[in-house]
């Protein structure tokens, strides 16, 4: 039997599109208030309401940001928040012509009967969450779970995590969000890049597999893959083509060309090397939108520059500009810097 087809369909497909055009990227955003109180400790802020407010309100009035960036993540909280002057966010993010998004996964819990590993909560209540998002304005939808190296991975996390994406991906189309469909496969370790590239192609191998089970349409879903790299901790570092070629050839022998988009994350990579990474993968013509979805790199010197004082917001937002304007460039394999 053939499954139905999300009555959302061609807006599904409509809005993969857009999320995945040329020259642009998102910005991930969407630090739950346990990591953003990270954030702004780092900086000597304390985790309140008022702060998160401030700084997100930097984030998405930057001037001309939608030029560079098509989608933001946000946290359930943004949301639903206006900005420090009365705004709502996602009217905000809407007239930069940004498509808001919203993290729906409830985070990483330990994985009972595997090496230390974790798995994703989320799915209990999903379809209703994922109808008020809609409601308040958000269009896709991320699901971030994550497979570690050293810790194994084990077959029983690489099929949970497998299992979770696809879904959480199936019941987001069915209820008008684009799911983002990211395994993040952890840097930590001292493993070379063979050892990252076999572990991705196996998370993918079934992720692709699960999502087929559930009748999730590839032409309505964007990916956030890890970039295939050594470990933090190996001693041999790969350059910019390296990490191009073995991306690339993850890409292609386990990623359909009817995914629109591909938007990695930065997983820790300096800000240049996100930068200058995502430009070594578009020298050639690939299949799919090759892309950026970062938090840290598109967002680590635009928080130390804000620094929690309203004098700093403009070289901040300069800051944020730069960076998103860099990967614009790289998304067209255009950047020299
Ligand atoms: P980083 O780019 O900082 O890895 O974050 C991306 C993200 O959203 C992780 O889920």
């Amino acid at each position: 039997m053939v499954a139905r087809a999300s009555a959302y369909a061609d807006e599904l497909v409509q809005t993969a599109k857009t999320i995945a055009s040329p020259g642009r990227g998102i910005l991930a955003m969407d630090e739950s208030n346990a990591t953003c109180g990270k954030r702004l400790d780092s900086i000597g802020l304390e985790n309140t309401e008022a702060n998160r407010q401030a700084y997100r309100t930097l984030l998405v009035s930057a001037p001309g940001l939608g030029q560079y960036i098509s989608g933001a993540i946000l946290f359930e909280e943004t949301l639903y928040q206006s900005t420090v002057d009365g705004k709502k966010i996602v009217d905000v993010l809407s007239e930069q012509g940004i498509v808001p998004g919203i993290k729906v996964d409830k985070g990483l819990v330990p994985l009972a009967g595997s090496n230390n590993e974790s798995w994703c909560q989320g799915l209990d209540g999903l379809a209703s969450r994922e109808a008020a998002y809609y409601q308040a304005g958000a269009r896709f939808a991320k699901w971030r779970t994550v497979v570690s190296i050293p810790n194994g991975p084990s077959q029983l996390a690489v099929k949970e995590a497998a299992w979770g994406l696809a879904r959480y991906a199936a019941i987001s189309q069915e209820n008008g969000l684009v799911p983002i469909v990211e395994p993040e496969i952890l840097l930590d370790g001292e493993h070379g890049i063979e050892r990252t590239f076999e572990v991705a192609q196996k998370v993918w191998a079934e992720t692709f597999f699960y999502m087929a089970e559930n009748s999730v349409m590839f032409e309505g879903i964007l990916l956030k893959p890890s970039m295939v790299t050594p470990g933090a901790e190996c001693e041999e570092k790969a350059t910019p083509e390296q990490v191009a070629e073995y991306t690339l050839r993850l890409l292609r022998t386990r990623i359909p060309p009817a995914v629109p988009g591909i938007m990695f994350l930065s997983g820790g990579q300096s800000e240049v090397e996100a930068t200058q990474n995502l430009n070594a993968m578009n020298q050639s013509p690939n299949p799919w939108h090759v892309s950026f979805s970062y938090a840290r790199a598109l967002q680590n010197t635009c928080l130390k520059t804000w620094g929690g004082r309203p004098e700093n917001v403009k070289a901040a937002q300069d800051a944020l500009l730069l960076r998103a304007k860099a990967n614009s460039l790289a998304q067209l394999g255009k950047y020299t810097g």
